[in-house]
């Protein structure tokens, strides 16, 4: 149904398509993998029509098209999913999807034609939805079906989904998997990116690899393996998962008692919480997202206020404190959500390096900021964690998602912090880069930082903790050793399934 012929997209300094040749059939889901920045959303983004191409033809069931602008791609059948949803958070479900639909009738008795389309749409698909809903309230996984939705309401038949697991929990991960599968089979064409291979050899009936911009390799999902594609992605074979020795935990460094942080939406996110994390080991927190291991971490970060309890970092009480105090106690912090909580998209890559050690010592001279000394340490972080960026003057919000998150992470990593608050740490890198990631903070914790790892990727938090704590409905359902511990007990603890303590 879809033929890309020769794409080229180019940027200042970079070439982010390159000749590129991208097909794809009705009833197949044909997944693009690629290393951070190596031009997958570029190319969506050019089908969708977001973006023009330099050079490069696009052909659907054999016509040749000229996409200008998303209206466009619309019409032609084309929808896509982006990982930063579009929706207006005041707004139902139902009138989010009627926004922008051209009304012959009033648009009251549409949205009654619109709803009753919506739960047509959830019903043939596991779409479930209420209609009259309004989107602040729902979890992401809600939201995005509701965006899945919006398309299905448009009769895209060709859906683009860039990294659309990135956001959800596993549980969501396989519902949603469940709608795309029907959709495959209904004949629809589907693009599908996603940094998990597991996730991509469960869904995708082709892989083609892009690196900088070029088609390295495509291959039928039958005799892929998780190892075969990061060969082909990195160009080189990838531990997935990473070489550690014991822990020597030493003093304690977080120490949280009896901590209760309200929710944004009333109610205690958190609830008597006590936690400690000693230096030198990594203790990771699993869990479904939403049982208040966010609230935690903002708690910690002093970008929200708890309710009760006390948080203590080297010793020293941070409640109360603003989160630039709570820095100087010795914490770093990789924020979950990163483009508010982590980096400033109109500043430079230099900038955003610069942002938590802009009073240093190190980077003033006579209290002025010392530029050669800024673009030094930024670029010896920027190669040092491969940060793909043209220049170090790029604004942020020009680098691939990837590579923001990389940013961030070079930044929190560079010092040698008392305690480490490292949210979904690899969320959107690469395996390659998450390779490094997890490497690099084990050689923080041997370097005798206290971290605290909020994952909800179980291969991870097995892989990189010393200690797994469950949180359920914001509280500590119980610390396991991951050496000895299975995934089916850490599944049961994070559905709220007490353990036996002498199992
Ligand atoms: N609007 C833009 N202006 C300048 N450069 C851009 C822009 N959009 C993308 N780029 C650059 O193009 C290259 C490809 O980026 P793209 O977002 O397509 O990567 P990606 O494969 O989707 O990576 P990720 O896995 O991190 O999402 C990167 O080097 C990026 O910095
Ligand atoms: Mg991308």
């Amino acid at each position: 149904m879809l033929e890309m012929r020769g794409i080229t997209k180019r940027f200042p300094g970079v070439l982010a398509s390159d000749n590129v040749d991208f097909d794809v059939f009705p009833g197949e889901v044909h997944t693009l993998l690629g290393e951070n920045g190596a031009g997958k959303s570029t190319l969506m983004k050019i089908l969708y029509g977001l973006y023009e191409a330099d050079e490069g033809e696009v052909r659907l069931h054999g016509e040749p098209l000229s996409i200008k602008n998303p209206t466009d791609a619309i019409t032609h059948g084309i929808g896509m999913i982006h990982q930063h949803f579009m929706l207006v958070p005041p707004l139902t479900v139902a009138e989010n999807v009627a926004l922008g639909l051209k009304s012959s009738r009033g648009v009251l008795t549409d949205l009654d034609a619109v709803s009753e389309r919506i739960v047509e749409l959830g019903e043939t698909y596991g779409l479930h939805v209420d209609p009259s809903a309004p989107i602040w309230q729902m979890a992401v996984g809600e939201q995005q079906r509701v965006e899945i939705i919006k398309a299905l309401y448009r009769e895209a038949k060709l859906l683009i989904l860039d990294e659309p697991t990135a956001v959800l929990t596993p549980q969501e991960v396989d519902q949603l998997f469940v709608t795309l599968r029907q959709l495959k089979d209904d004949g629809c064409g589907l693009i599908f990116i996603s940094h998990k291979l597991h996730e991509v050899l469960a869904l995708s009936t082709r892989i083609t690899v892009l690196r900088h911009g070029k088609v390295t390799g495509s291959v039928p999902v039958e005799g892929a393996t998780r190892e075969s594609l990061a060969q082909m992605m990195v160009g080189r074979a990838v531990k997935l998962a990473p070489d550690k020795t014991e822990a020597k935990p030493g003093n304690v460094a977080l120490k949280i008692r009896g901590l209760r942080v309200a929710r944004d939406r009333g109610g205690d996110g958190v609830r008597d919480l006590d936690l400690d994390v000693h230096a030198g080991e990594i203790l990771g927190v699993a869990g479904v997202s939403g049982n208040g291991q966010m609230l935690l971490a903002e708690a910690i970060a002093g970008l929200r206020a708890p309710s009760a309890g006390s948080i203590e970092i080297a010793g020293t009480e941070v409640v109360g404190m603003t989160p630039k105090q709570v820095r100087t106690t010795g914490l770093a912090y990789v924020p979950e959500k990163r483009m508010k909580d982590g980096a400033i998209g109109d500043f430079t890559v230099s900038e955003n390096i610069l942002l938590i050690d802009h009073n240093d010592e190190h980077y003033l001279n006579h209290g002025l900021f010392d530029f050669g000394a800024i673009k030094k340490h930024s670029r010896q972080l920027v190669d040092e964690y491969t940060v793909k960026t043209p220049t170090l003057d790029t604004p942020a919000r020009n680098l691939s998602g990837g590579n923001i998150q990389k940013m961030i992470i070079a930044r929190e990593l560079s010092g040698t912090p008392e305690v480490l608050v490292a949210a979904q740490p690899t969320r959107g890198v690469d395996i390659g880069a998450a390779e490094y990631i997890h490497t690099r903070l084990i050689k923080q914790r041997d370097e005798d930082t206290a971290i605290l790892m909020i994952s909800e990727d179980l291969d991870e938090v097995f892989g990189v903790s010393d200690r797994v704590a469950v949180m359920y409905e914001g509280q500590v359902m119980g610390i396991v050793d991951p050496r000895t511990a299975t995934r089916e007990e850490v599944g049961l603890m994070m559905a709220g399934v007490e353990q036996d303590e002498t199992a």
